[in-house]
């Protein structure tokens, strides 16, 4: 069904224009003497297309345009002139009319007119849907791929869970806590999405630590200890050479978590500035959660005394521009804590080192 809206003052002319639009199935017709009105009208719907007349009291046909242009873009508007204005018809083009009749009016030609501009119409409006529909089907996609994105790294993270037991709530802990870090510091809202997920496989490479060294219960020895560390390394080839943005970040992350501000750290003894900022933040938060949880051999510290061993090694251990922002962030951590803290914290040995 296509709408048209028929805008003369002369009552005599709006009914010569019905007259001439009677053999058109499935149009709506409209009509009005006042301008006014009809702006009004396309206020509250579309019209396909718009007959008005030039020569009007309350307004004439090319400010009628020039507002009707500002309510509804996509209206097709036929202006009706005398012959010979040849500058107002040039005026009324450079204000959106689509298309002129001379008066008086040619009832052959006005019913050709219309019946071209209503199929323009909708044509366009078909092609306007297809390209809805179309836009509709890209971000159905998009979602599902990023949700299928979501759901590997997820399965890739609960892999690394059975191979330390300790780690099921604590990286999700750790996800959320450096996502809030960085919501805090300022980060663009879709690096703090990505942290999230990524930092959580922070210690994915421990896939590959010995048995004998990941659950072992004591001290590690100096040579142990050596191949403990790679497991950063080992993290960074897992998770590196993606192109999604989600396991750049993880990839970087796993490299860089254990490196100390300080440049005492590893596998790169980077020295503090040039850690990547996701890995500054991720090594705090890892130790925060580390020292606030419970383990086979320490109690879990409070959220005070935590942050004051973060305080103690900030600068050392720790960016200490993180650790003041952590300061900032610090009750939305402590409430993350609580909301995840069903973690038995029993089992095996989490090293946050
Ligand atoms: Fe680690
Ligand atoms: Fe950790």
């Amino acid at each position: 069904m296509s709408a048209v809206l028929l805008v003369d003052d002369s009552e005599i002319n709006l009914a010569v224009y019905r007259g001439a639009l009677h053999g058109f199935d499935d149009v709506e017709r409209e009509a009005t003497t006042s301008p006014l009105d009809a702006l009004r009208r396309m206020r509250t719907r579309h019209y396909d297309l718009v007959v008005v007349d030039h020569h009007m009291p309350q307004m004439t046909g090319l400010d009628f345009i020039r507002e009707a242009r500002e309510i509804d873009g996509s209206t097709l508007m036929i202006m009706i002139t005398a012959d010979g204005d040849v500058d107002v018809r040039r005026r009324a083009l450079e204000l959106g009319a689509t298309d002129f009749l001379t008066k008086p009016i040619d009832r052959a030609e006005f019913i050709a007119r219309v019946r071209n501009l209503l199929s323009l119409s909708v044509s366009r409006r078909e092609i306007a849907d297809r390209a809805e529909r179309l836009h509709e089907e890209v971000q159905d996609a998009t979602r599902l791929l990023r949700e299928r994105e979501i759901e590997t790294i997820v399965r890739l993270t609960r892999a690394a869970e059975f191979r330390d037991s300790v780690t099921g709530l604590h990286v999700i802990r750790v996800g959320e806590m450096c996502a809030a870090l960085a919501r805090t510091i300022g980060l663009p809202e879709q690096e703090c999405e990505e942290l999230l997920l990524a930092a959580p496989m922070h210690d994915i490479g421990k896939v590959a630590t010995p048995d004998h060294i990941l659950l072992k219960p004591g001290r590690l020895t100096a040579d142990e200890f050596e191949i403990m560390k790679e497991h950063a390394a080992t993290g960074y080839a897992i998770l590196d050479g993606s192109t999604s943005p989600m396991l750049k970040t993880a990839a970087v992350i796993a490299l860089n978590h254990h490196e100390r501000w300080d440049g005492t750290g590893y596998p790169n003894h980077l020295p503090g500035p040039e850690i990547p900022l996701v890995a500054r933040l991720c090594a705090a938060i890892d130790v925060f959660d580390a020292l606030t949880s419970v383990r086979p051999y320490k109690k879990a510290w409070n959220t005070d005394a935590a942050i004051a061993e973060l305080d103690a090694n900030a600068g050392t251990h720790f960016d200490p521009d993180v650790i003041a922002v952590f300061h900032d962030a610090a009750t939305e951590i402590d409430d993350i804590r609580r909301r995840f803290s069903a973690d038995p914290g029993a089992g095996t040995v989490h090293r946050a080192m």
